[in-house]
């Protein structure tokens, strides 16, 4: 029974002795008022549970107001709720710092109020939603701030609902599009300076790389170059010969003379030689022109656009410059019929290549009868270049970790811990993989998987 209940029940107990006249001599009335006054008691004692009750009620009430207006205080986001016909019901600080109106102001008012007159066409759209019962999000809507001026918002908008579920109203939060853009420009800033240092981090490993392959390009620039000035030396002598031969020839002597010139000059062989030694040249030349073109390829910043080419070149090269700046040349078994057609970016094949075969010198440095073997097998639209050598191999527990960024075992000087970290993320720019094991046998294995043409 409610304590008001109780308190009716002893107020009716009451009455009939109100009504009869309560006379303090009868037995009966002593019982009745024992009885009344521990009714009374019963329902003071119901009276203060109840109110103890409620002032705990009250306490917690008000603490979720506070909580509930500390939330709304704290947000930097906007808030505005309304009814269905868009009447402000509640607001947070951020609206009324904003919009430069007080609380009380705005409670009177509709959400469109609010919006800038430059952006009503804006505010329309957003009512025609509403009334297609769509709920929005990432709308923007210019409100108008405490100077007049118009300030854009990106808002949210979702449906408010009562115990029963029905809608009852919308709420909106907004956050100014400017902070968001800050935020988005802040952030791409970040990614372009992370992108900035990655391409240093490429460059810089290639820097060093080129360090290391000096020896062996010159000595592919030597090759050319010796045949190409031994080639200038003998075209030089002809010219003599040849020179020589015209003088005779315009002093006009007679013919047998002219012929034993002839001969004595070998003047018949000057000529024969004539055509190779300039093609020789020439294909020095261009022997030259390419070696300097790989070279500019390599340690350039640009990148080519990807195109279909055969690997066997590019990967020739770059193992050739390796082993021959190598004190300790490992034997090189790069045999392979025809071309191995892929796509890819050459200066990358370049670059990886060179690393591979580099770490595959250098563990093999002390291995008597070092061997690299490169070979290439086709598997699910992938070219995969496998590099394998006879060193010891990866030791297990590092083996997870030679992709990290300068993960090295070798001296400072020595290694830069980069060469596997930026050959990954290469192969992944191509679309492929770069994967490594232990072979069974014995050393290391590692497969550089380039897309194919796709078939048709
Ligand atoms: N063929 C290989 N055999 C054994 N260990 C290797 C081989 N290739 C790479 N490693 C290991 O991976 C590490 C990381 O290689 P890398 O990223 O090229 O950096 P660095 O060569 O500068 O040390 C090497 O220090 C070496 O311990
Ligand atoms: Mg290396």
């Amino acid at each position: 029974m409610e304590p008001a209940d109780k308190f009716a029940a002893s107020l009716s107990l009451l009455a009939p002795h109100a009504d009869g006249g309560l006379d303090g001599g009868d037995d009966n009335s002593d019982e009745v008022w024992i009885d009344v006054i521990q009714k009374m008691d019963g329902i003071y004692a119901d009276l203060l549970t109840s109110q103890v009750q409620l002032e705990d009620k009250n306490e917690e009430l008000e603490e979720a107001h506070q909580f509930i207006d500390s939330i709304l205080s704290s947000m930097t986001d906007v808030l505005v709720v309304c009814d269905l016909d868009c009447n402000i019901k509640q607001v947070n600080a951020a609206l009324v710092s904003l919009t430069g109106r007080d609380k009380d102001d705005l409670l009177k008012r509709q959400f469109g109020d609010l919006v800038h007159e430059s952006d009503v066409a804006g505010y329309h759209r957003f009512c025609d939603s509403i009334l297609d019962h769509r709920e929005l999000a990432d709308f923007e809507l210019s409100l108008t701030d405490a100077n007049a001026r118009a300030v854009p918002l990106s808002f949210n908008c979702s449906w408010m609902r009562d115990r029963r579920n029905r809608v009852v109203g919308l709420v909106i939060i907004g956050r100014s599009v400017g902070e968001l853009k800050a935020a988005y420009s802040k952030l791409d800033k970040a990614h372009q300076s992370l992108r900035e240092t990655q391409q240093q981090l490429i460059f810089t490993e290639k820097m060093a790389a080129l360090g290391r392959l000096v020896a062996g390009v010159a000595h592919e620039l030597n090759n050319p170059i010796s045949f190409i000035s031994g080639n200038a030396y003998v075209l030089k002598r002809y010219g003599q010969v040849l020179t020589q031969y015209i003088d005779a020839l315009e002093s006009r002597a007679d013919l047998s003379d002219l012929q034993d010139t002839r001969e004595r000059l070998k003047v018949d062989k000057v000529l024969h030689d004539l055509g190779s030694l300039i093609e020789g040249t020439v294909e020095g030349v261009e022997r030259v022109s390419d070696i300097v073109h790989d070279l500019k390829r390599f340690s350039s910043k640009q990148s080519e656009p990807k195109s279909e080419f055969d690997l066997v070149p590019v990967v020739n090269t770059a193992s050739n410059w390796v082993i021959r700046s190598a004190k300790v040349k490992p034997k090189l078994f790069h045999n392979v019929e025809g071309p191995v057609l892929a796509i890819a970016l050459k200066g990358y094949v370049h670059q990886i290549v060179v690393n591979l075969i580099q770490n595959s010198v250098d563990i093999l440095d002390t291995v008597e009868d070092g061997e690299i073997h490169i070979g290439y097998r086709r598997e699910n639209g992938f070219i995969c270049v496998e590099v394998r050598d006879n060193g010891p191999g990866i030791d297990e527990d590092i083996l997870p970790h030679i992709f990290e960024p300068f993960f090295t075992t070798k001296p400072i000087g020595k290694g830069t811990g980069l060469g596997l970290s930026v050959s990954f993320n290469m192969a992944e720019e191509l679309g492929g993989k770069l994967l490594c094991a232990n072979r069974a046998e014995r050393g290391a294995l590692f497969t550089l998987m380039i897309p194919m043409k796709e078939e048709g």
